[in-house]
């Protein structure tokens, strides 16, 4: 931005901090409501927050969002049509609405916000693509007349435009309205991630989508995609096309074409998500036997073939000429710099079992120990990846059996007991990610989300070097029991407390603060179509789910 603006955006700071005794979030209005929602309040909560209390009008009809400045793009023009939905759509008609919301602030409607002006400080035209570097931040302010988002990147803007839509609300007249106020705005953590997995069960490319339109609308951005494992193979690989042919649960309706993979990429990528593949091994590999036979190791029993298969044979020179092909293929598939290469939960006894693999043992000096072989495993992998200038991800076992990675490798923690475990992997220097306590497929009855919401990354014994080396972490919502069915509303709003606690400060820990505000952020997720499940118990929405 030149400098002028940048000047304005200072004095504008001051003379609204004078002008309209600002508040910040600590002072809650809450309790004087009489209902257990807030209303136009954000979630995740911003870096900085204040409002005051004078509520300007805002006419639906002829509200504008325009680009200020130099750079615009896709990007941004098709956020302004998304957006002009999302802030104003899926309000039941007009009607005043008797029951509730007995809110009747005093209105400043002699200047009401006619337009929304977002100014970036570097261009966004091209095929660019989010990145663990991006700039998210944004500043907000909304006063008399307009309202105006500045960022560096178009990745914050969207972030920014997110924030607008939350902030407007409507009054039981039905009249839109928006408080003075006053937003600066910055993650805590740059990867703030959900994992889904369509392979215990597949999950629709729709559904992909709505749940990529809730991470925007939660500031997730990385969309960690566990898109195959040991029950089915929905990747179709151009490369190898016997791989979901055999191995998905079926070959025409249960699959991701590189046609639908690419849709995903590009749905994430305009909403500022980056999705990161999954290709777990040498575990959890029992899809990928049925069409690449020689995969996997045959089990034995009493020195006889079982005709079972465990993980991949890691012995014999086709697994890694395989792999090769495959992953460059996975590189040129997905943009992102980071590919996720599993390694958890590896069960020695196939390996065991298999005289060659014994054989192969005694001639390496490995002695009995198979974590070494594992190790000699995942070592070629992450040389092959490696190779191909990608950064990787892998579960946490794959240190804790002391595989000696790549330095920039970062390790995702998954176990219980993460608190030792954060402590040991960020003191050995890695980046880390956490989802050990958001694993959002165990459920339970009540309010869980306050687990969830509790769990600080930074709650172990380190040091501020060791803490600084957690890149964030990532919700969890594996597939055993989920499907079309209910993928949507057993992720959301659960996983809104994970976001929180990833993009908003350290500080913000309150419970009690958090709960009428996410009770608005569920209500505001039903209204904009989404079946989000409740999670506090009794109370309503103005607007309830209807699509039925
Ligand atoms: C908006 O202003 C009204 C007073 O006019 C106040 O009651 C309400 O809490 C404010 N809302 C926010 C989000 O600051
Ligand atoms: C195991 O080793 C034997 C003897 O070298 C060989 O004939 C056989 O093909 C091997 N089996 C596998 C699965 O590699
Ligand atoms: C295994 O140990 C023997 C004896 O110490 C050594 O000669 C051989 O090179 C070792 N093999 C490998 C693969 O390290
Ligand atoms: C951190 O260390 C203190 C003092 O040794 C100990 O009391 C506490 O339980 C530890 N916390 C965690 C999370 O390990």
């Amino acid at each position: 931005m030149e400098n002028t603006s940048k000047f304005s955006l200072i004095v504008l700071f001051a003379v609204f901090a004078v002008v309209c005794g600002l508040r910040n979030e600590d002072v809650s209005n809450v309790e004087t409501l009489p209902t257990v929602q807030t209303m136009g309040q954000p979630w995740p909560m911003p870096n900085m927050y204040e409002t005051s209390n004078v509520v300007l009008t805002v006419d639906e009809n002829s509200f504008q969002f325009q680009t200020a400045g130099t750079f615009d793009c896709a990007i941004l023009t098709d956020a302004y049509k998304r957006y002009a939905k999302l802030t104003f759509g899926g309000y039941i008609s007009n009607r005043k609405r008797p029951t509730s919301l007995k809110f009747r602030p005093e209105i400043r409607s002699d200047q009401p916000v006619q337009k929304l002006e977002v100014a970036l400080e570097m261009p966004c035209d091209g095929k660019i693509y989010p990145t663990l570097q991006s700039q998210e931040n944004y500043d907000l302010i909304v006063g008399p007349g307009t309202a105006r988002i500045q960022a560096p990147e178009v990745w914050g803007a969207l972030k920014g435009l997110e924030t607008f839509s939350q902030i407007v609300y409507r009054l039981e007249t039905g009249e839109f309205v928006v408080n003075e106020t006053l937003i600066r705005d910055t993650p805590r953590f740059p990867h703030r991630g959900l994992l889904l997995d369509t392979s215990r069960h597949y999950i629709a490319k729709p559904l992909i989508f709505k749940t990529l339109d809730a991470m925007a609308q939660n500031k997730l951005n990385v969309f960690h995609w566990h898109i195959v494992d040991d029950q089915s193979f929905p990747y179709v690989s151009k490369m190898f096309p016997d791989l979901s042919r055999k191995g998905a649960f079926n070959s025409e309706t249960h699959v991701y074409t590189p046609a639908d993979v690419a849709d995903v990429i590009e749905y994430a990528r305009v909403r500022g998500i980056r999705v990161m593949a999954e290709f777990d091994t040498p575990g959890h590999t029992q899809s990928w036997g049925k069409g690449n036979p020689n995969f996997l190791t045959e089990c034995y029993s009493k020195g006889q073939p079982t005709g079972t298969f465990g993980p991949v044979n890691p012995i014999q020179d086709g697994t890694y000429d395989f792999l090769a092909k495959f992953f460059k293929e996975v590189s040129e598939t997905f943009p992102d710099h980071y590919i996720h290469l599993g390694g958890d939960e590896v069960s020695f006894n196939c390996w065991r079992s298999n005289p060659n693999i014994s054989d192969f043992m005694v001639k390496m000096n490995f002695s009995s120990d198979y974590s070494k072989l594992e190790e000699f495993y995942m070592q070629k992998v992450l040389d092959i990846v490696g190779s191909l200038k990608r950064g990787y991800l892998v579960w946490q076992e794959v240190v804790d059996n002391g595989v000696k990675v790549r330095e920039d490798t970062v390790v995702h923690v998954w176990k219980g007991g993460w608190q030792a475990e954060m402590a040991r992997v960020t003191g050995l220097g890695y980046h880390t990610l956490l989802s050990s306590c958001w694993y959002l497929n165990l459920i339970s009855y009540g309010s869980d989300w306050v687990n969830y919401y509790k769990c600080d990354p930074y709650a172990f014994n380190g040091t501020a070097a060791q803490k600084a080396l957690i890149k964030g972490g990532e919700a969890a919502m594996w597939g055993e029991y989920v499907d079309n069915t209910n993928v949507i509303s057993r992720t959301w709003p659960r996983a809104s407390a994970v976001a929180e606690r990833l993009w908003s400060r350290q500080t913000v820990v309150s419970v009690e603060k958090a709960t009428p505000r996410l009770a608005e952020h569920r209500c505001r997720l039903i209204r904009r179509g989404f079946p989000a499940e409740e999670i506090n118990g009794p109370g309503f929405c103005e607007e309830e789910y209807n699509r039925f």
